[in-house]
Order: structure tokens, then sequence, then C-alpha cells
């Protein structure tokens, strides 16, 4: 037997059915995006390493310990994405921001070298937006109200928004010194990595992982504590916003968010339960000396990532992937070499008419019994039956699988129904004689007119038969 490979650790398949959960959640923000007008973005998953390190920080644990780092044949040291926002901004300031604000989403893998555990890979899926250009604090909220939407358009409740503010270059130097001091006092008792961030970059102590330094950081000084003016009103009014939306919010005075580019705004959207240890969904926040920093104007700016995969841990909780899976509209089954070529014929020309769906193409003999079989197990709404019968007799031999309930029409019978329009159809659909639709089989097909298409085709094509 030839070696079989294995999936790299931390790595996943994604297969169907959860893939048409991703699909899903993908769509639903696609459609949220367009509402409050973000365009997409495609950008490369690999970048230059100093672009990480320059935008997220040196000391954090993404660049310290996470990256996966490439190195080109000319030996330039590149990175797979650990995000999105420094690859936003790089674009942004290479090919948009001469023509001003822009409001961006993306969709796609980011890139961490972390200890795998459930909610936590080393290849994960964000959707993500940017607002570049946009001071706030109504941009906060609307991208935190585009959250609640979606969120609500999911429905999911169990998520909690908690929001902070870290203030500016201007109010940061005090909470600095604040923030030092304090855990001077802790010195002692901090992690190796803390020690040395305690002088390099204090806040990274904050989002240490460490039982320890958590319960010393718990009491640690806020940067709400220290904001000056002109951020505490853009606090004050982004939770008026929120409120006057009724968006619910906690204020957690020690969120910092563990990269180094936030200013003011922070946010996040935990799970109360479902997600264990790795409950953030979403992240977020407001970086507005970034696109500087990185080689642009001074331009403020804000965004927010969502991790799919802990998103689709929580639909999972509530859609049963059984219910994921839906089956043709239509399945058709054939007796004899006639009846497959027919059959062959009608399966495409439905499918370009936007119908799903399905016969068994590889087997022309297999026997009507276990072709229903499978049009069963595949969820098949519905039989199309071609038999010698049908095709000498001209007739349309339609059975719905979920019911057992069949419907047999005659060439002057599809030619009333095909003829008719569709909303004439329905009322047809009542009388006696075409009772052959229960009331969730009538929905159905009402709802994408797959049986009034087939009628139409399946006329035409027995029309031909007479030619
Ligand atoms: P982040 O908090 O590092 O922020 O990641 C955002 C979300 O990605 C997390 O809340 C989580 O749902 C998901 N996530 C992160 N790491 C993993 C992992 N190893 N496995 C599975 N899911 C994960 C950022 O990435 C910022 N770029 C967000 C942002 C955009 N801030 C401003 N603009």
């Amino acid at each position: 037997m030839s070696k079989k490979y294995q999936v790299v650790k931390g790595f996943r398949d994604i297969l169907p059915p959860e893939s048409k959960l991703f699909w899903l959640c993908e769509k639903l923000a696609r459609e949220i995006f367009a509402r409050f007008g973000y365009q997409e973005i495609l950008l490369p998953t690999l970048e230059s390493y100093e672009l990480f390190a320059r935008s997220i920080g040196t000391d954090t644990d993404i660049v310290e310990k996470e990256m996966f780092i490439v190195q080109d044949k000319k030996g330039q040291n590149l990175a797979l994405r650990p995000e999105a926002t420094a690859g936003v901004v790089r674009a942004y300031i290479d090919g948009l921001s001469n023509q001003g604000p822009a409001k961006l989403f993306y969709f796609g893998p980011m890139f961490r070298y972390e200890r795998p555990q459930k909610g936590r890979y080393r290849q994960f899926w964000q959707i993500g937006a940017e607002a570049i250009g946009y001071p706030g604090p109504g941009t906060d909220a609307e991208l935190i109200i585009l959250l609640d939407e979606y969120f609500k358009d999911l429905s999911l409740k169990e998520l909690d928004l908690r929001l902070n503010s870290l203030g500016c270059k201007q109010c940061r130097p005090a909470y600095r010194e604040s923030l030092v001091s304090y855990l001077k006092a802790n010195q002692a008792s901090l992690c190796e990595d803390c020690q040395r961030r305690l002088n390099l970059n204090p806040l990274r102590v904050l989002d240490c992982k460490n039982e320890t330094c958590k319960a010393i950081t718990k009491n640690a000084p806020s940067p709400s504590e220290f904001l000056c003016p002109e951020c505490s009103s853009h606090f004050d009014r982004l939770r008026n916003l929120l409120s006057s939306q009724k968006v619910s919010f906690q204020v957690d005075a020690q969120l910092v968010r563990g990269l180094d580019y936030y200013t003011r705004t922070v946010f996040e959207f935990q799970a109360r339960t479902g997600l264990g240890s790795q409950n953030a969904v979403v992240g977020g926040g407001r970086y507005d000396d970034l696109v500087e920093e990185l080689g642009g104007s001074p331009t403020p700016a804000i965004g927010f990532a969502l991790g799919v995969e802990r998103l689709t841990l929580l639909l999972q909780e509530k859609i049963h992937e059984q219910d994921l899976i839906s089956g043709p509209d239509l399945f058709l089954i054939f007796a004899g070499e006639k009846a497959y070529q027919f059959a062959f014929k009608l399966l495409f020309r439905l499918r370009a008419i936007g119908i799903y769906a399905e016969m068994i193409l590889d087997e022309p003999s297999r026997s009507l019994r276990s072709q229903f079989k499978v049009a069963d197990k595949v969820k098949a709404k519905a039989g199309v039956i071609i038999g010698e019968d049908e095709l000498q007799n001209q007739m349309l031999n339609l059975k719905v699988l979920e019911t057992g309930k069949e419907m047999k029409l005659d060439m002057e019978s599809l030619k009333k129904m095909s003829g008719i329009d569709w909303e004439e159809m329905k009322s047809h659909l009542s009388t006696p004689g075409f009772a052959f639709a229960s009331p969730e089989y009538e929905q159905t097909l009402a709802q994408n007119q797959a049986l009034f298409k087939l009628l139409k085709i399946y006329l035409i094509q027995m029309e031909e038969q007479e030619e």
C-alpha cells in the first residue's frame, strides 16, 4: 500500500456539509457589507515579514511566537499573513489612498503557529472589514451595528460585546507610567516574557495568557482611566450611539487586545458558552496611527475581524448538519436505454434553466427500485419517472418523494398547464385533478418554479420526440 498523507498539524480540511456553513456565513456577510457600503479587497496571503513586525508589534505573541516565516530564494523574509489589517493598510497606501476614504472587507485564511485546540487552529478563516479615513465615532458605531445585525440574522444571541478605549498618543504616556509602576511592584511574580516586556512594551503584559500574570494584571490600572478630553468624548459618543440603536455592551476596562496598532476604541464579541477559552468570535478596534506608520499620510481607521471557525462552531450547536444538505429538486428515474437518452437530454436542459436535477449517469441499466433508493438517499424532492409507458403514451409521471404522492399528466394537460401563467397555475394546484402537491412541496416548488419549468421543458422534449 502506498503511503497515506495527513493534513498538517493545526490545519483543517473543511468538508461538506461544514463547508456549506462557511459559505452561508460568507454569503450573509457579503449581503450585509453591500448594504453598509463596504467593498471587497482581495489580498495576497504572503507579505514581507517586516510589514507584520512593524504593524502588529515585535513584542506581541503573534510576531514573537506565531509567525509562519518563509525565506524566498534571495533570502528575503516573508510571512504567511497572521491577520489582514496590515495588508489592507499596505494596499490602501499603495493603490487607494489618492481616492480618499475607503470601506473595505475581506474573507480569507490567516496563519498563526499557535497550540491547536477547539476554536484555535494554525490556519483559520477571517471575515474582516476596515474603514480607512474615518475618524469616528460614528464609523466605530457603524461597524459594531453591522456585526450586531449579522449575529441577529444568524440568530446568535449568546454573544457579549465588550468595549474599551485605549486612548491616543496624548494620553498613553501617563497611562504607561502608571502601568509600569504597578507592574514593577509585582515584577518578581511575572513570567519571563512579561518581565522583559515590562519595560519594552508594558501593555502587552496585559494580554499574557499565563495564569499568574493574569491574576496580577486583573487589578492593573486601565487605559480608560487616563483618557484625554478628545478620547473621552469619542468614547462617550460611541456608547451613546450604540445605546441609541439598542446595541447592548459592557465596558471592559481590562480589554487591551493583543496587537500594538490599536488606539482609542477596542472591542470584542465574546461567546458566553460553546467555545471554552477561545471565546472571542470578533476582535476589532481603531488604529489611527498605522497608516502613517506604514508610510502613508496621517489617516484614522478602524476595523474588525471575525473568526469563521469559531462562528461555525457556535452555529453547529444550533443547526443540524443534515439540514444543510439540500437535495436535488428533481431526480430523473429511467427504465431502459431509450428512456436514459431522454432523461440525459432533459437533465442538462433542466440544469440550464436553473433547476438542480440529478440522475444516475454511469449505469444505464440500473433498476427503478435502486434508482429510487439513491433519490431518497440524496434527499431529492421529487422523482420524474421515465419508462417505456411514459414515452409511448407521452405522459409526465412525477412522484413527490417525501409524501409518495404521484401525478400523471398527459400531453393535453401538460399543454394546458405550461401555457398558463404561474399565478394561474398555482390556483390549479388546489383543484382536485391536480391535487398532487403537499402544501410543503407546493411551497418549495413554487419558490423556484421548478415544476413549472419542468412542465415546459418536458413538453418541448416530448414534442421533439413526435417529430
Ligand atoms: P484578532 O483578535 O487577532 O484580531 O483576530 C480576530 C478573530 O480571529 C478572533 O476573535 C478569533 O475569532 C479569530 N482567530 C484568531 N486567531 C485564531 C486562531 N488561531 N484560530 C481560530 N480563530 C482565530 C485581528 O486579527 C485584527 N486584524 C482585527 C482587526 C481588524 N482589528 C482592526 N481591524
